[in-house]
């Protein structure tokens, strides 16, 4: 019978359906993030079985880690060479190895091929039998500091591991966030259809001030542009990403231009554009389609009535149009209680006009989808009557739906 703890398997999206990773834990204090970071990878569909050097065995039990994957944990090696079995030549072996956290200790053995705990061992095994192996180093920044160290980071470099950069902050080497973890697996497993594309994506709300105190906007939180920004990159493209205030966690490896005014999110994205051989532009930031016709230099006093002029602001993707005539351009529509046909109609109109190659159309009406929510519900038309309907999902997999058929045409 299945562990229940695999019920999230592809609640977020199927992009590791089919695949499995070994997560190896060793002994940093960074282990306690071993759970989210082995959920995270369910919930993206993979299957997920954990390897632990004694030491992490100090730090988290490995009850933890199997509850969280479902699955038998090694703590050990025994007759059943388990290294060989994860990690050997022989059917059944796991897609990819994850080491993470990895210590300053595990790295060093890894790369002077040294193999004394089940960590070790099964990344050596993979590494000879090609299997990818992405490495995550958490430790001091100290530790992160030895020459041997720094050697050793590269020595796994040359040998085709990939080692993912720690966030260098309060005198640490920290491990990156779930999310990056997650992003590097992806490439590691993904189709890398977009190695040596550049894109520039849009995200989030944009600001117009009535005051120096006071804006109007709207409840975009950016989450749809940001992961349309992770499942290219994820695909090996590079991503400018125009950003208006978000709270989200941005993409790490994206070029990140932050704006506040729709003017501003227009001129980084013509600039972003001629800085680039741009592939595609991903119109869908919530851009304000009025703001206040003037923004007064004080606070205004409260308690009195007053009156605000809301004027048009230039559409980004008409100018963007105007001044490139071949760039793929995907517009973003959204639009209140309609039904498909309506929605495909409007949406359409950018693509009949010229302005827009794909239009991604949503209603906000509609439950989980458009601002703020996890998840959406799409329309993605194109020319020549092209119309493919997108159920209820999450954002993840949406992007990856739009990138897709972006990756068709590009
Ligand atoms: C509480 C605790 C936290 C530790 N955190 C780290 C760490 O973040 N990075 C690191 O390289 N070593 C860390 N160490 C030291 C390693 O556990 C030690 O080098 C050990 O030999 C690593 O063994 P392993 O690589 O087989 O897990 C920590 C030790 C303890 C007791």
């Amino acid at each position: 019978m299945e562990h229940t703890s695999k019920l999230i398997t592809g609640s977020l999206s199927g992009v590791l359906q089919g695949h499995k990773i070994a997560l190896c834990v060793t002994g940093s204090v960074a282990a306690v993030e071993c759970v989210a970071l082995a959920r995270r990878l369910m919930r993206h569909g993979a299957e997920v079985y954990c390897v632990m050097s004694p030491m992490a065995q100090k730090i988290i039990h490995p009850y933890l880690l199997e509850w969280a994957t479902g699955n038998p944990v090694v703590t050990e090696l025994t007759g059943q060479i388990e290294h060989i079995t994860l990690a050997g030549k022989g059917p059944g072996h796991v897609d990819l190895v994850l080491v993470a956290p990895a210590t300053a200790n595990t790295i060093g053995k890894i790369a002077n091929g040294i193999d004394d705990t089940p960590v070790t061992t099964t990344v050596s095994s993979a590494i000879g039998a090609r299997i990818p192996v992405v490495v995550v180093p958490a430790m001091h920044e100290s530790m992160y500091e030895h020459p041997a160290v720094v050697a050793n980071i590269e020595k796994l470099e040359h040998m085709g591991v990939a080692v993912l950069a720690p966030k260098l902050e309060e005198d640490k080497a920290k491990i990156p966030d779930v999310d990056t973890i997650v992003d590097r697996v992806f490439a590691a497993l993904g189709p890398a259809d977009l190695r040596n594309r550049h894109f520039v994506v849009t995200a989030g709300p944009t600001r117009g001030w009535i005051d120096r105190v006071r804006f109007m906007t709207n409840p975009s939180t950016g989450k749809m542009g940001i992961e349309i920004a992770r499942e290219i990159i994820s695909r090996g493209g590079s991503v400018t990403l125009v950003v208006g205030p978000t709270l989200l966690a941005l993409p790490e490896e994206a070029e990140i231009r932050h704006v506040e005014t729709s003017q501003e999110m227009m001129q980084a994205v013509l600039d972003a554009i001629a800085a680039y051989k741009t592939s595609a532009f991903i119109s869908s930031a919530a851009v304000l389609d009025f703001e206040p016709a003037q923004k007064e230099d004080r606070k205004r006093p409260s308690g009195e009535a007053y009156s605000v002029q809301l004027v048009p602001t230039p559409k980004i993707i008409e100018e963007v149009r105007k001044k490139h005539k071949h760039l793929f351009i995907v517009g973003f529509k959204v639009e209140s209680g309609v039904t498909d046909e309506e929605l495909d109609a409007r949406a359409r109109a950018k693509v009949t006009e010229g302005i827009c190659d794909l239009v991604v159309g949503n209603d906000e009406r509609r439950k989980g989808a458009a601002f703020a929510a996890d998840t959406n519900e799409v329309l993605i038309v194109g020319p020549k009557g092209f119309l493919r309907k997108v159920p209820l999902a999450s954002k993840r997999e949406i992007a990856r739906v739009i990138v897709d058929e972006i990756v068709k045409r590009i």
